[in-house]
């Protein structure tokens, strides 16, 4: 979940890798720090807290070379202070390392080092590390050698760089396993090296992932990538298409705010190319499917995290009204652990984000142990997820910078919706008059997510009202009840308020005991079949005290009766509802947590890829 960044060339390493920090920060901020090869000695700098403790350390003790790598740090063993924080020097200042993921026998390697008359300088685990590396290297004196026998000691998943004085022409990069991509970027006379791809986008667009037991020696002018073992990879090269300046935050105060803003347009994109509205046809060519592979699936599972898992909550209705297949939703830390009945005939359908999400990919490697067909929904170009599947969906969300998921959120509904008409068509539960009709329904998400946009300001005096609660209430039903779970995640995760989401029917099974004047009551009642249950669910929450806020088609002429604040949405199609009704709730929580004056992009305790189990 850290942020790691290389590079090695003619310019100046040490604001390349600010920067490149700077766009990765959102992966981890508990510290920060830098290792810069300055005439031929490793110069260090680094500090616990956010980006800008670095910088100012860095401004106030320059550094400068054209050799160095970074890291940005979501803490996993040791606390997050200057000690801890990465690069990590080894004995002799010779050799530095950044680490990204755990190394799960680190106990047992500090004894051993330990034992061996090392000295460690922190509490993490990274330190060993680099403790192997002089080890092996006072052996072969060879860098490569020594990083690649030091990586064979440790257990655990691991992309690492390290760099050396005793080699200054040269940076080396390895993945072992999940725990976060490596990705090179090649630029002229000059490369990098990054755990993602908005660090370097600036420069390059060129990149190669490594995969999983790759190493690569990364020079000025070449890139050789290797399996652990020795074995020479061609790499792939892949360009990628993202625009640099989507990874900037422009006239938005916040990343998660500019993010929200992009639906329209990332939503847009995901409809370009794969509709065929002429013709009401789908087109998702990467998921390699065919009538008789579709004919022949009995069940999906959809197995995610978090966001991802919400939205596979509606997928799970759209595949099962649309497509007739029995669906499943799996959390993917639980699904891994459970013994799930898997075989031939089920797809596991992961949905990510990342692609890199640690219990994800363990859920997608049990599903391929199970003999499943694999398939996912992915934003992250070239990661994990997208390449272990034997098909997927590629989100067009472009680069999700706040750590609150929301483009990454609406992008795979209109996703998951699309592969239910494919899948229907293919299967044929659908007639052609039900497929060009829900065809036809997909052209005006853009229009309506925009329209809820236009909205914001009436949901800003909202927030400010609400913006001290302590607790709050989500309930839904029916489609629009992930829509519950979703936006109460948004509001805990970035402001801190206690929410709790139920499905509406469940309230008078317990939940509503909690419902007083101090408990507001936030319902989603579009005008989809489930109105009027959630109509007489608010009318019992009023009657208890709760204050109301809810979520209501534009032209309803009950809701406002019935509650305190009202988010209007445009009547919609209410297969399409989820997509419009989370909208304004990512607003509202965006403006209390704004008010409150917290760190929206980066919530306390958080990472934007979760790449440890
Ligand atoms: C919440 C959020 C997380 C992620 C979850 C999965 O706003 O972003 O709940 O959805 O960590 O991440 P991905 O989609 O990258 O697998």
């Amino acid at each position: 979940m850290c942020g790691i960044v290389g590079y090695i060339g003619p310019k100046n390493a040490t604001p390349i890798i600010l920067a490149g920090l700077k766009r990765l920060e959102y992966r981890g901020y508990d510290s920060a720090g830098l290792a810069v090869l300055e005439n031929s000695h490793i110069e260090v700098r680094r500090d616990a807290g956010k980006l800008n403790q670095l910088e100012a350390l860095v401004q106030a003790k320059p550094v400068s070379g054209n050799v160095g790598i970074g890291h940005t740090r979501w803490a996993t063993h040791g606390v997050p202070n200057a000690r801890n924080a990465h690069p990590h020097l080894g004995s002799t200042g010779e050799f530095v390392v950044v680490h990204n993921g755990i190394v799960e026998n680190f106990l047992e390697l500090r004894e051993e080092l330990g034992a061996e008359g090392v000295t460690f300088n922190s509490d993490t685990d990274t330190e060993t590390i680099v403790h192997l590396v002089e080890r092996y290297y006072a052996l072969h004196h060879d860098l490569v050698t020594a990083v690649r026998m030091a990586l064979n000691n440790l257990k655990g998943a691991h992309g690492v760089v390290v760099m050396s004085s005793r080699e200054p022409d040269k940076i080396v990069a390895a993945r072992i396993g999940n725990a976060g991509g490596v990705v090179l970027g090649l630029g002229e006379g000059e490369n990098f090296v990054a755990s993602d791809i908005p660090a370097i986008l600036e420069h390059t667009r060129r990149v190669v992932f490594l995969e999983s037991r790759q190493m690569a020696v990364v020079t000025r002018e070449s890139l050789q990538v290797t399996t652990l073992e020795g074995q020479e990879i061609r790499p792939t090269v892949h360009t990628v298409a993202w625009d640099p300046v989507a990874a900037e935050k422009g006239e938005f105060r916040h990343f998660m705010q500019k993010e929200i803003h992009e639906q329209v347009r990332a939503l847009t994109d995901t409809l370009a190319g794969r509709v065929d509205f002429d013709n009401g046809k789908i087109r998702l060519p990467q998921l390699n499917l065919d009538a008789e592979g579709a004919k022949k699936i009995k069940k999906i599972i959809i197995t995610a995290c978090g966001t991802a898992a919400h939205a596979g909550m509606v997928g799970k209705i759209y595949l099962e009204r649309i497509a007739r297949i029995p669906t499943e939703v799996d959390i993917a830390s639980e699904f891994r652990y459970r013994d799930p009945i898997v075989d031939a005939d089920t797809v596991v359908l992961a949905i990510s984000q990342s692609g890199e999400t640690a219990d994800t990919l363990a859920a997608m490697e049990e599903g391929r142990q199970r003999g499943a067909k694999l398939w996912s929904i992915v934003n992250a170009i070239g990661s994990q997820a997208m390449r272990v599947a034997d098909g997927f969906i590629s989100m067009q969300s472009g680069p999700e910078i706040g750590v609150a998921s929301t483009k990454a959120f609406t992008a795979p509904l209109v996703d998951l919706f699309m592969l239910a008409v494919l899948l229907g068509d293919l299967r044929g539960t659908l007639s052609e008059k039900e497929r060009f009709d829900l065809v036809a329904d997909l052209r005006l998400v853009p229009d309506l997510v925009g329209r809820c946009l236009d909205r914001e300001d009436e949901i800003i005096p909202i927030a400010r009202k609400m913006k001290d609660a302590a607790h709050m209430l989500y309930l839904g039903r029916g489609v629009n009840m992930p829509i519950a779970y979703e936006g109460a995640l948004k509001l805990k995760e970035i402001s801190y308020i206690h929410a709790e989401a139920y499905p509406a029917g469940e309230m008078k099974h317990g939940p509503i005991a909690l419902v007083d004047k101090d408990m507001p009551v936030l319902a989603i009642a579009p005008l989809d079949p489930w109105y009027e249950k959630m109509i007489s669910q608010i009318e019992q929450a009023k009657a208890r005290g709760g204050s109301t806020l809810v979520v209501a088609t534009e032209g309803d002429t009950r809701v406002p009766d019935l509650a305190d604040h009202i988010f209007w949405v445009p009547k919609c199609p209410w297969l399409l509802s989820p997509i419009v009704t989370v909208i304004p709730l990512q607003m509202f929580a965006y403006h209390i947590a704004a008010q409150r004056g917290l760190d929206v992009d980066q919530p306390r305790n958080l990472a934007k890829s979760v790449t440890v189990e």
